[in-house]
């Protein structure tokens, strides 16, 4: 069987700390954003929390003996920014850091080569109430903090992620506020999103200084289609383009911005000095991409600031996060990803998706839905790689069912279903799936 997928491509699974940990406090940790707005009445489906979540904090070594099961040679996690530094800066808690270490020596013991992402969201409660995001120095923190995690695993952690998803930081963290710290406000997201643009470019040169070169950010891109030809339709969608796809990755690879965010903004958007722009325009050395759905879009005038929205299509498959299964819109994205901005290496660093998924029967929980989801996108992402896409590996998210933000434990996305009674890992066929496609190196697809 011939597969297109290169000799050293990476097989892995993608989660992230406050999603599986639990205990967010334990061992000295500052508690974050999330432990609080989780704790908030109404923000978390059934007020749930990340409390106990897959209790992973505890149960690492078996989760790491599931991922050798599976075959993985890289797995995808993030460290919680308060473990390690309660205060979010200044004195470190070994013990907090400690668990990162063990995480990672575990893995390296079983040939699985360490993905460490920075900010997985979850940033401490202390510098949330110095400003957060918003604060001019917040760029300084987050480098700090990262230098202290170079300086205790950039010799054992080969490949390095700064921020997760910095879109769905600013837009949902800030302007819709459904997500932590919730905040509802124009004037904050181009300012939070240049602070963490500012942060990843800071926390990379910081990382350049130490001679080594595998270190990118992930972000959420979906491509954006005009739910119809009319003509407001189409720059609904090339609005909606540039506000999701485009947002963080032009400034950084292109160094600007692109023109409709001023637009979409009017009198919220700063005048950004051209030093700062000239900070962030910074190549990192892969770019991750996270791959779930695309967007089919309308015209909306009455809904700023966008004025366009996304509409659910008739007749598509959809998982239960609501989200159409569209696999071609992987291979789209990764071309686009190729063409715009001259074809950097790329990770998938995450795809899945959230299906209702029965009890264990005899063991093993049968999702043939996520099986038939995870085979079309590996074989959009094969069909990439032969389109001359440097991909260089896959993440699925994920290893297991876990807190899904504001949904809670409803979504589930995992290889391994979680009884929330006992924290029994139970296999799902997609986990036998994806097995069978890393025996085969991707033959299997
Ligand atoms: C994106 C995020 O990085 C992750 O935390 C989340 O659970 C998945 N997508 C699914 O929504």
């Amino acid at each position: 069987m011939t597969t297109p997928f290169p000799k050293h491509f990476l097989w892995g699974a993608a989660t992230s700390a406050y999603q599986i940990e639990g205990y967010p406090l334990a061992d000295g940790a500052g508690a974050s954003i999330w432990h609080r707005f989780a704790h908030t009445p109404g923000r978390v489906a059934r007020a749930e929390t990340g409390d106990l979540a897959c209790d992973h904090y505890h149960r690492y070594r078996d989760d790491v003996a599931l991922m050798a099961e599976l075959g993985l040679n890289t797995y995808r996690f993030s460290v919680a920014w308060g473990r390690v530094l309660p205060e979010g800066r200044g004195a470190i808690n070994q013990r907090g850091l400690d668990f990162y270490e063990r995480l990672v020596d575990t893995l390296l013991a079983h040939g699985i080569r360490p993905m460490l992402t920075l900010y997985h969201w979850d940033l401490p409660v202390a510098l949330h109430e110095r400003g957060g995001w918003l604060n001019p120095d917040s760029p300084h923190w987050f480098a700090d903090y990262a230098a202290t995690l170079f300086r205790a695993l950039a010799d054992r952690v080969p490949l390095w992620v700064t921020l997760n998803e910095p879109w769905v930081v600013t837009v949902p963290g800030y302007l819709d506020g459904q997500l932590a710290p919730g905040h509802r406000d124009l004037f904050e997201p181009p300012r939070v999103a240049h602070h963490l643009l500012l942060a990843h470019a800071e926390a990379v040169a910081a990382y350049r200084t130490l001679g080594r070169h595998q270190i990118g950010l992930a972000v959420n891109l979906e491509p954006q289609h005009p739910a119809s030809s009319a003509p407001a339709d189409q720059t609904a969608s090339r609005r909606r383009d540039a506000f999701i796809n485009r947002w963080f990755l032009d400034p950084l690879l292109l160094g600007r911005y692109p023109d409709e965010l001023a637009d979409i903004f009017g009198l919220a958007w700063p005048d950004y000095s051209a030093e700062s722009l000239k900070v962030i325009h910074s190549r990192p050395d892969f770019i991750g991409v996270n791959y779930y759905s695309r967007g089919l879009v309308c015209a909306a005038p009455d809904a700023p600031p966008l004025k366009a929205q996304r509409i659910t299509p008739t007749h598509a498959e959809l998982t239960t996060m609501g989200w159409e299964v569209y696999p071609k819109g992987l291979t789209e994205t990764l071309c686009w990803v190729r063409d715009r901005y001259a074809n950097p290496p790329l990770y998938i660093t995450e795809n899945g998706a959230a299906f209702a998924d029965p009890a264990p029967h005899q063991g093993l929980v049968n999702d043939p839905q996520r099986v038939a989801y995870l085979r079309t996108h590996l074989q959009a992402a094969a069909t990439a790689l032969e389109q001359g896409v440097d991909l260089r590996g896959y993440y699925v998210w994920s290893l297991l069912d876990n807190f899904e933000w504001a949904e809670g434990y409803s979504q589930r996305f995992g290889l391994y279903q979680v009884d929330p009674h006992d924290q029994r890992r139970w296999p799902k066929t997609s986990a036998q799936f994806y097995q069978a496609v890393i025996r085969s190196h991707g033959a299997a697809v």
